[in-house]
């Protein structure tokens, strides 16, 4: 590593809320397998509800060492490159918590965007600064800029970006993200979320994280890998980074079964499934935006390179009825960050996709 990296870690670090950098981590239980516990007052037997005998009666591995190397084989970092948590919800949380002061830092969101960036800030008792995304849903650089200089009293430690973006489905143009991770060097954080990777044809930006030690990227099995329920998601970066996360993600957080499960998401046989069903879900998206297009209803459909598609109706609420008469939940954007009449679209099964093809018809 040279110098000049070595340097902007520290400079990243020195981003970072003073006390959590000096912070004792809690010392949870060690974790020896090979030896019988009575180091955790946990109960020695089962409870009668699991009859599989896989031991929830014990405390999980924190940050379990297998699925932790499953993971960063599958994103292709080191084991030390990555932090597992409960969903990248967890994720969003530890980082707001890591670099943000109460009333004294902020972090930048470029809405319409995911929420959880800025509850996440305001939880905290951070600044959440807007940079809006223009017309077209891209990034606006000289926004960001100038909300960047304007931010002495309250300084901007985290820049959100997600790409592919919740809600609007596009991916942030590359060129954008990289003038923003080098705009912000040494005084910001850079943040990629990219909850919906699996369904875009762009390269990760994990792939970037070698040169630049002040990004981060939020990756989860929510989405494509189709965990949501069992919460697992996981943010890469600098070892530094993820150790500092270390030391303030609750000492037992991933479920024992949720570890068990993602273990095996994580093997080939499941991956390959995952992949099918991503291309199967990317033919759908075309098919379902190329359908739509002459609906009597929907005035736009925005292009995506996630599983869902944005779109604008003269009347959301009849839209949203429609769907609703065929037995469809839809996400009601309108109004919302400034959207007019929008209204997410999960693409769903063929089936369910058709029903939404014939009402909207
Ligand atoms: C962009 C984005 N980031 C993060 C999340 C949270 O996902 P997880 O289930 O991994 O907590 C979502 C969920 O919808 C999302 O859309």
């Amino acid at each position: 590593m040279s110098s000049r990296s070595i340097d902007s870690v520290d400079a990243v670090l020195a981003l970072a809320r003073e006390d959590i950098r000096g912070l004792k981590a809690y010392e949870h239980a060690q974790w020896r397998p090979e030896l019988e516990r009575l180091h955790a007052n946990e109960l020695p037997w089962s409870p009668l509800s699991c009859t599989d005998g896989a031991p929830r009666h014990h405390y999980p591995e924190p940050q379990p060492a297998e699925l932790v190397e499953a993971m960063a084989g599958y994103y292709g970092v080191a084991a030390d490159q990555i932090l597992v948590g409960r969903g990248s919800d967890e994720g969003i949380d530890l980082l707001t918590r890591a670099f943000c002061r109460a009333e004294r830092d902020a972090v930048m969101v470029c809405p319409p965007t995911f929420g959880m960036y800025a509850v996440a800030a305001t939880i905290q008792g951070a600044g959440v600064v807007s940079a809006p995304l223009l017309p077209n849903f891209q990034l606006d650089l000289p926004a960001i800029c100038s909300a960047l200089q304007g931010s002495a009293a309250a300084p901007i430690k985290l820049v959100w970006l997600c790409s592919p973006n919740n809600p609007t489905g596009n991916s942030l143009q590359r060129s954008d993200i990289e003038a923003v991770i080098d705009a912000v060097r040494g005084r910001a954080a850079v943040v990629v979320d990219e909850a919906y990777a699996e369904f875009s044809s762009e390269p990760s930006w994990i792939l970037s994280l070698p040169k630049n030690p002040h990004l981060v990227v939020l990756r989860t099995l929510s989405k494509a890998h189709g965990l949501a329920g069992l919460r697992v998601g996981a943010v890469i970066g600098h070892r530094a980074i993820i150790q500092l996360l270390r030391k303030i993600i609750p000492p037992y957080a991933l479920p024992t079964d949720t570890v068990r499960y993602a273990m095996i998401a994580m093997e080939a046989a499941a991956l390959a499934v995952t992949r099918e069903r991503v291309g199967l879900l990317s033919r759908e998206r075309e098919r379902l935006r190329s359908a739509l297009s002459s609906s009597p209803w929907l005035t736009r459909i925005w292009p995506s390179a996630a599983n869902f598609l944005l779109v604008e109706s003269r009347d959301g609420r009849a839209v949203l009825e429609r769907l609703a008469g065929v037995g469809l939940i839809v996400r009601d954007f309108r109004g919302k960050s400034g959207l007019g009449e929008a209204i997410r679209i999960t693409v769903g099964t063929p089936d369910q996709n058709d029903r939404i093809i014939r009402s909207l018809s």
